[in-house]
Order: C-alpha cells, then sequence, then structure tokens
C-alpha cells in the first residue's frame, strides 16, 4: 500500500516549486510610501521606523531616481506640516504653493513617468490631528469633504495622476469625483481608502508626519467616530462597494496584515482593482524583531508581501518596497 498522492512531488526542489508557485510579486506590484519634509538637505529617520526617512524636496529627487531605476513606478506622497501652518480648516492644504503641491511637480520633473498618488486628508493639517474639522466636539462630515474635494483639485492641478483620499468621511468619493470632472480632470483617478479600520498600527506614521490626535474640544483621541471597528467584516464590503459607486477607480484595504480576510472578500466582491496597505506599525513590528535577532528581516518581508498578494491584494503600499524589489532581483 502507497499513498496515492504524494503532494510532496510538486516541492522536491526550487525547479519544480517555481513551475507551480501561484502567487510572484515584482516591482510592478508596488506603491512606495514617501515623507516630504520642508527645509534642504534633510534626510532623517523616523524614530519609530529604522531605515526609512523623511526627505527634503532637493534630496528627494534621487530618491525617485533610484526607485525609478529598481522599477519601481508609483509613489503615495505624504507631507509633514510645519506646525505653525496647522489649523481647523485645512486652509494650507488648498495652497497651490503648499509643500504638497510642489513635491508632485518635483517627482514628475525628475521622473515624468512616476505615477504620482497623493494622500488626502486632513490630519497632517489639523492643530487637532484629525482628518476632519472639528466643531463643538464633533468632527463635521460634510464641511470636511467639501475641503478634501478641493484638496484633491489642488493635487490634481499641481500634476498628481491619483488622489488617495484617507480620511473616511462619507461621502467624500463622490464629492471629489464631482469637481474633478467638473473642472476638466478626467483623467485624474481615485484610489480610495474604503475600508480604513481604526487602527493601532498607525502610530510610527503618525510619529512621522507629527500628525496624532491631542486631546481637544471633548474628541478622544482615536479616530473611532470615522475609521472602521476592526470588529466588522459586512461593513467593509459596504463601505467599498458605496466607494464604487461613487466612483473610486482602485480601492483599498488597510491595514494588511490582520486584514487579509477582508482583502478576500473584497476581492471576491468587487470588479476593481484592490490595494493593500501594509502600514507603519507592520513595518516597524519586523524592524524590531529582526534587530533584536528575532526574525529573519528578508525572509519575513517577502513571506508577507507575497501573503499580501495570494490574499487578493492587486498592489500593496508599502515600506518594504525598495527592499522587496532589491530582494527578489
Ligand atoms: C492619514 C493617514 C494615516 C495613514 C495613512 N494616511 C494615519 C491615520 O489615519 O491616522 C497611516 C499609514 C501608516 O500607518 O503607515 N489619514
Amino acid at each position: 500500500m502507497y499513498p496515492l498522492r504524494r503532494n510532496r512531488r510538486l516541492r522536491i526542489n526550487e525547479s519544480i516549486r517555481s513551475l507551480v508557485r501561484e502567487t510572484v510579486i515584482s516591482p510592478n506590484d508596488f506603491i512606495v510610501p514617501l515623507f516630504i519634509v520642508e527645509g534642504k538637505n534633510i534626510k532623517e529617520e523616523i524614530a519609530s521606523m529604522p531605515g526609512y526617512y523623511r526627505y527634503s524636496l532637493d534630496l528627494i529627487k534621487n530618491e525617485i531616481r533610484e526607485l525609478w531605476s529598481l522599477g519601481l513606478k508609483s509613489v503615495l506622497l505624504f507631507v509633514k506640516v510645519p506646525e505653525d501652518l496647522k489649523d481647523n480648516s485645512g486652509k494650507e492644504a488648498l495652497n497651490p504653493d503648499g509643500l504638497m503641491q510642489r513635491a508632485i511637480k518635483t517627482v514628475k520633473e525628475v521622473a515624468p513617468e512616476m505615477l504620482v498618488m497623493t494622500d488626502v486628508a486632513l490630519d497632517p493639517y489639523s492643530q487637532y490631528g484629525h482628518d476632519g474639522i472639528i466643531s463643538n466636539g464633533k468632527i463635521l462630515n460634510d464641511d470636511t469633504t467639501a475641503v478634501l474635494a478641493e484638496m484633491s483639485l489642488s493635487h490634481a492641478r499641481a500634476g498628481a495622476d491619483f488622489v488617495a483620499p484617507s480620511d473616511m468621511m462619507d461621502g467624500r468619493i463622490f464629492e471629489i469625483r464631482s469637481l474633478l470632472e467638473d473642472e476638466g480632470f478626467h483623467e485624474t483617478g481615485i484610489m480610495s481608502y474604503s475600508a480604513k479600520y481604526a487602527s493601532a498600527f498607525y502610530g510610527p506614521f503618525r510619529d512621522a508626519l507629527d500628525s496624532a490626535p491631542v486631546e481637544a474640544q471633548n474628541i478622544p483621541r482615536d479616530k473611532k467616530t470615522y475609521q472602521m471597528d476592526p470588529s466588522n467584516r459586512d461593513e467593509a464590503i459596504r463601505e467599498t462597494l458605496m466607494d464604487i459607486d461613487e466612483g473610486a477607480d482602485i480601492v483599498m484595504v488597510k491595514p494588511g496584515l490582520c486584514y487579509l480576510d477582508i482583502v478576500r472578500d473584497i476581492k471576491n466582491t468587487v470588479n476593481v482593482p484592490v490595494a493593500v496597505y501594509q502600514v507603519s506599525g507592520e513595518y516597524a513590528m519586523i524592524k524590531a524583531a529582526a534587530e533584536k535577532g528575532w526574525l529573519n528581516e528578508d525572509a519575513v518581508i517577502l513571506e508577507q508581501l507575497t501573503a499580501i498578494k495570494r490574499a487578493g491584494g492587486d498592489m500593496i503600499a508599502s515600506y518594504f518596497a525598495k527592499k522587496a524589489v532589491k530582494l527578489i532581483s
């Protein structure tokens, strides 16, 4: 008597393994998040994200050239807004000569074909660190979406290819799409953070931009009134389908690792590309464990990124993009 099937035959050596491999990551899969700061000659490491940096515009140029040479063709821009420009209206977000608007132009100058995606949310511009305008202890939904639409238009005018609203206000995709169409930006795309959870994994990112919510106006220092409850699954589908109805070209699930069930649910439900954001806390966890010698950093990076793609991620925003591409080349 022998086993009728011997599955190990398909694992005997790398040649057969590579022949039957179902999921392979490539440079085409990645979106590279970049943090931009005012000033000159600045490349500063983010304390809770070892090996990841904020760049001033002069130094981002070389980074862009390197990414492009590695085959990385999309970036997602975030700006660290100087404290004195933060307020409760998002006014600076609309400044045609603001840091984001200049960053978009800088990237396009250096690499005209680099796809430029921009974060659209008020938190880096908010004195309170929230993604919305605050009044009487409430985050105002519709006042906020009106500003987000203007902000998107301003990014489109500066040359952004895609805007990426990450705020989780209701109806913002419709507001943004409508204004872009009204103003003739028919080709500017929207990548919506559709299923974005109120996650504890965003901590290092908030360090990077100094954008953590502060105690103010009796508003809790969390984002649970707009970002989703990690307990919910059906709601992710509802949010995502609504964003597609409102005009999203690409939808996103965020964070990655703990939410791969959601990624698969959404991949099975929608017919637009699905992006996944492997967030700052996921980066920090791997870095910390590797620093201690407790995990093999390179192996864990490739395993997690492959898992995200296998779960249904058509593209991955990841702080490991550059490293991963070097590892697989
Ligand atoms: C801003 C925004 C956040 C992230 C992306 N866009 C932070 C937040 O919502 O508090 C998190 C990304 C990361 O942790 O890597 N709205």
